[in-house]
């Protein structure tokens, strides 16, 4: 398998999701109510899932072993618009945290503004994936030989192995000190 392999499974998980929540917003709109506990479900699947194991890879791996290799500017403008849009996501996440703690609460308000951050990651990742799918990983593998693309999916295997394990230890401390 080549690297981008997972990459791209992963992403497949990331679309299958991101329908579950499209169709919440849908019966959202119906009800004008949602489950606050969908929503903590869907911060922890693009938390976890999605940012820290999944753009893991890209960032912590993927784009470090490019940030070696002498690239194109269009190769890394591109680069760089991939991390804006992680960046992108984290924030629009911690927004929708905020504002489902406060729909959790009772503010009957916020349920405007936990739809519109559901919304804008529903909007956000479809096209993120497709530019890395069609555009970006098959440009960025043509700078990498086959063993240094081998030695990428090991440590990609690598930061999967570790992830359960740190994600359980953030709940029990979770509870630890909550
Ligand atoms: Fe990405
Ligand atoms: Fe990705």
């Amino acid at each position: 398998m080549q690297a981008r392999g997972p990459l791209m499974i992963e992403h497949r998980l990331i679309e299958s999701m991101i329908a579950v929540i499209q169709r919440k917003l849908e019966r959202a709109a119906q009800t004008q109510s949602i489950d606050p506990c969908f929503v903590d479900a869907a911060v922890d699947f693009i938390r976890v899932y999605a940012d820290r194991t999944h753009h893991g890879k890209e960032e912590d791996i993927l784009f470090r072993e490019l940030r070696k290799k002498s690239m194109s500017a269009d190769h890394q403008r591109i680069m760089d618009e991939l991390i804006e849009e992680h960046v992108f996501g984290r924030q629009t996440t911690k927004a929708l945290v905020e504002a489902n703690t406060r729909y959790r609460k009772g503010d009957a308000s916020a349920l405007a503004e936990v739809t519109a951050g559901l919304r804008t990651l529903v909007g956000f990742y479809p096209k993120h994936i497709k530019k890395e799918d069609v555009m970006f990983f098959p440009a960025a593998l043509a700078y990498f030989t086959e063993n240094e693309d081998q030695a990428m999916l090991a440590e990609f295997w690598e930061l999967d192995r570790k992830m359960i394990h740190e994600k359980y230890r953030a709940v029990a401390k979770g509870f630890n000190t909550g």
